[in-house]
């Protein structure tokens, strides 16, 4: 089977397998990675009726005492009352700290099965099996892991990098596609903060999954090997999200996560030519409209600046955001916060 393997120098190193059909041999491909243990599958209730007897029929063919938790779909899974159900779930099937969590889903999954490995004996191995295109590009890789709390999303979590991510990129083809279009909104996040040559290639609409997928993993890859705990860089990830995370909270969560960041990028793009940097606003607004977003912003400025007060890039009087200086090229700004407001009226 043709795949391709991204390797990420981290706190832990792995390898980062991406190819069509992998899940077909998922069990063989996982052994490198935890050895002969037993596994804990976490998915959600979408990807378990598609592919749950796949994955559970492959590693017991390949050897592997596997059991699995359910969750229902949908981000209200991704919270400490399913974190303690799986934790009291890891326990009761005895697992021990020679075995491993797999976390089999979007990020949804990935992000509670990774924090449930961290926390479970003081932390477990886990692999990150990736089946929507935003877990691929983006969530699975890192070692970011989070359950939301109701004083928000998020709130709670760790950096704990998996053993190692498997990703079957002919899973996404059963993806609705407002989901597979949010994971667009990342890929083309990707090209405009960090690669002009992706950008280019994403006007092949739709674009060739495997290599974009492996370009965008190799950018997220760059990234956290230079600041795998979020002082510096891996801010720039952040292009459109601390407007898009505006968007979210205000619209209480009925906008996406893509299509949010769609119209953050947007708001950055319009923002940024204000702080003597480049205009790409034509420009990316015309890609993001051909991949179906609709960019406009549903929200007044205020609205949006209320929300953005109480971002976590938010230090003391400043507010972090991503500007962009030419597609490919993206800078991290600290704007005091009352600016960010007379920003926000000129451009909303
Ligand atoms: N850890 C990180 O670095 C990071 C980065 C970005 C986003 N996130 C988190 O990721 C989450 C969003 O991830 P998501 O967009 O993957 O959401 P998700 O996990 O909720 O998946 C979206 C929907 O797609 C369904 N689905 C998954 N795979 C499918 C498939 N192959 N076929 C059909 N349906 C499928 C799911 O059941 C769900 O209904 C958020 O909680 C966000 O905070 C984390």
């Amino acid at each position: 089977m043709q795949y391709r393997t991204i390797a990420v120098e981290a706190s832990r190193s792995y390898n980062i397998h991406i190819g069509a059909g992998l899940l077909s041999s998922i069990g063989d491909m996982i052994r490198p990675a935890v050895g002969c243990c037993r596994l804990a599958v976490l998915t959600d209730s979408n990807v378990e009726s598609l592919y749950g007897n796949s994955i559970m029929d492959n590693l017991r063919s390949a050897g592997y005492e596997a059991c699995k938790f359910v969750i229902p779909a949908g981000e209200a899974s991704k919270c400490a009352e399913n974190l303690l159900a799986f934790l009291n779930f890891l326990a009761a099937e005895r697992l021990t700290r020679s075995d491993a969590v797999v976390a089999f889903g979007g990020g949804v999954v990935g992000d509670l099965g990774g924090l449930s490995a961290s926390l479970y004996l003081r932390g477990v191995k886990y692999i990150q099996v990736p089946t929507t295109l935003l877990a691929a590009v983006d969530s699975s890789v890192g070692g970011k892991t989070a359950i939301d709390i109701p004083a928000g999303k998020n709130l709670v979590g760790s950096f704990y990098q998996p053993s190692m991510v498997c990703c079957d990129t002919a899973l996404m083809d059963t993806l609705p596609a407002e989901i597979y279009r949010d994971g667009c909104a990342e890929v083309i996040k990707y090209g405009v903060i960090l690669d002009a040559a992706l950008y280019r290639l994403l006007h092949d609409v739709p674009f060739e999954r495997e290599s974009v997928v492996a370009r965008c993993v190799e950018i997220k890859r760059d990234v956290v090997q230079q600041d795998e705990f979020d002082n510096g860089i891996r801010g720039l990830l952040n292009f459109g999200h601390t407007f898009g995370h505006a968007i979210e909270k205000l619209s209480d969560f009925g906008v996406s996560h893509g299509a949010a960041v769609a119209k953050g990028m947007v708001i950055a793009a319009k923002v940024a030519p204000l702080c003597g940097l480049c205009d790409i606003v034509e420009e990316l607004s015309s890609l993001l409209v051909r991949y179906g977003f609709d960019i406009s912003c549903p929200y007044s400025a205020s609205e949006i600046y209320n929300a953005l007060l109480s971002d976590k890039k938010r230090r003391g009087g400043t507010i972090s955001v991503v500007l962009p200086r030419a597609i490919g090229d993206c800078t991290l700004v600290d704007l005091p916060v009352e600016e960010l407001e007379t920003l926000l009226e000129k451009v909303i």
